[in-house]
């Protein structure tokens, strides 16, 4: 296992099995003890660069440190810094490395993350670069999963978006790892992109595909729900032609779900999962964002050196 101080947090292929489980064991003893942790980063200073709108990850992290005793410095509306007048991007983050002792960065572009963290000498985390990754969404995906208790011999169900979701590609990707079918349901048009496929092909993981939730509602344990990304299409028609095309519905789950399935989401959603669901012993998507909080604080602690 490779040490976790100063280590860069940027695609879930850099990360094996025994790492990803060290991390959700430390996410597990803070969740344990949070306030146990509350002078840990003092003096610590977390920058935040959000080149894309983000209210979970970027709050997550803030709070993350916050309950660690560190704190965050914010690079804030584009607009109102001087990437407006023209400084470059690279510029950009090589001053900020100077002001603090680490940074989260959210791009639209893929591969942003990865060349942030070639070029400075803090550590970088990924927040989610364009179609690319979200590895710390991943983590506290899997970390729900192992606290359900559903993160080994299930049958994980993953809809909707599968070509544009990076929260999708981290997530599967970290899942052939674990000893789990995977059933994707999709709009024709939103398939797995092929390196994923290929990779699942290569390593024999059992998986299925289909068109439409209604058919394999009853065979899965986990439904991985995602929003349909409207920003990432290239053309904004080729998105309304979906727009609409599944909506998980209470009256289908009570019909034709196992009794103990339960439903995952990253959000923010939008008209995929019936408003009725929030309230049932089905949806854990709220749960999953009060875990985010525990995985970026382990993260956080692992990367500067306080955790082993
Ligand atoms: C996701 C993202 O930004 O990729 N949000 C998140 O971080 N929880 C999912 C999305 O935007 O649909």
């Amino acid at each position: 296992m490779k040490m976790f101080k100063n280590r860069d947090i940027i695609s879930m292929v850099d990360f094996s099995r025994e790492e990803i489980d060290h991390i959700l064991d430390v996410a597990e003893r803070v969740e344990k003890d949070p306030t146990g942790c509350h002078d840990l980063l003092n003096n610590k200073i977390l920058a935040l660069l959000f080149f894309e709108p983000s209210t979970r990850t970027r709050m997550s992290f803030e709070s993350a440190m916050y309950k660690l005793g560190g704190k965050c410095i914010d690079l804030g509306a584009i607009d109102a810094s001087s990437l407006k007048k023209g400084e470059s991007f690279t510029d950009t983050i090589k001053v900020i490395s100077k002001y603090a002792d680490l940074m989260v960065i959210r791009h639209p572009a893929e591969g942003a993350a990865r060349y942030a963290s070639e070029i400075v000498d803090i550590p970088v985390i990924n927040g989610g670069d364009g179609t690319g990754q979200h590895p710390t969404q991943t983590l506290l995906d899997l970390f729900t999963l192992k606290k359900e208790n559903k993160l080994e011999r299930v049958n994980i169900g993953i809809l909707g978006d599968l070509r544009y979701s990076r929260t999708v590609h981290s997530l599967v990707y970290a899942l052939t790892l674990y000893n789990v079918d995977m059933t994707f349901i999709y709009p024709p048009s939103l398939r797995l992109p092929d390196w994923i496929l290929e990779h699942l092909i290569k390593n024999d993981i059992r998986y299925k595909e289909c068109n439409n939730i209604d058919e394999v509602i009853g065979d899965i344990d986990v439904l991985y729900i995602t929003r349909i990304q409207k920003e990432r299409f290239p053309d904004i028609s080729e998105y309304y032609a979906v727009s609409d095309s599944y909506k998980v519905t209470k009256s289908l789950l009570v019909s034709k779900a196992k009794d103990d399935l339960i439903l995952l989401h990253p959000l923010p959603k939008k008209n995929e999962i019936e408003k009725e669901l929030d309230d049932t012993p089905y949806a854990k998507y709220f749960l999953q964002v009060e875990y985010g909080v525990y995985v970026r604080m382990a993260l956080l602690g692992l990367i500067m050196g306080v955790f082993d």
